[in-house]
């Protein structure tokens, strides 16, 4: 199982946690390339592909967005999942659902989206996403959680292993129905692509 993790990150806190989730799914048996957004050249060679973001502002960054943008027909042919790292006002409750993320879900036909905690380290910001932080009430720290993020490796690698399953009993049904009719395929599926 080939699977690509590509993260948009400005302070590189969501980069880490791409690298974290690479990690995870290699323990789970998974070939993984951790690859940023910009340098990707090619999903087709890949079983599933993650696709994060950090989220400003209440969106995502640009390069995750054009990712999907430039890849879009060949995401919606393998399995997606999504996450978003952030949030800044109310770090023990994920949400700030973005508002790029249905958009991104719909274009890419996506599993789910998951929303992890992310990183404020004030040192590192620009002066005006300090006072950003500070007009959101932001708190500072590092609210990532890495048991979550490498739990949700597992429930990738089930759930590619079982669109895989369920593509190949396609694939052989098709086969089947190739057959001369001697017996009616009434009702019978059209192939495996059972993603919505
Ligand atoms: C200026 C600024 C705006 C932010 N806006 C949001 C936001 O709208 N929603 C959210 O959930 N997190 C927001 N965050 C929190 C970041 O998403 C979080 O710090 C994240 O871990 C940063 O990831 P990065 O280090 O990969 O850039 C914001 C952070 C900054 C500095």
């Amino acid at each position: 199982m080939r699977i690509l993790v590509s993260a948009a990150s400005r302070h590189g806190s969501t980069a880490e946690i791409a690298t974290a989730l690479g990690a995870a799914l290699r323990d789970r048996g998974a070939l993984v390339d951790v690859v940023e957004p910009h340098d990707v050249g090619d999903v087709s060679g890949y079983d599933a592909v993650v696709i994060g973001s950090a989220v400003y502002r209440g969106r995502w960054l640009r390069p995750a967005k054009e990712f999907v943008d430039e890849h879009a027909a060949e995401l919606r042919r393998r399995p997606v999942f999504l996450f978003s790292s952030g949030p800044i006002a109310e770090q023990d409750r994920p949400v700030n659902n973005p508002y790029d993320v249905s958009t991104v879900r719909h274009r890419t036909g996506a599993n789910e989206h998951r929303m992890f905690a992310g990183k404020l380290d004030l040192d590192a910001l620009s002066v005006g996403e300090r006072m950003h932080v500070r007009m959101s009430g932001g708190r500072a720290g590092d609210f990532r959680d890495w048991d979550a993020v490498g739990g949700w490796a597992g429930a990738i690698v089930d759930a590619v292993s079982e669109a895989e399953a369920g593509f190949d009993a396609g694939a052989a049904s098709d086969a089947d129905a190739a057959v001369p009719p001697t017996v009616a395929s009434e009702g019978g599926r059209s192939g495996g692509e059972s993603r919505h």
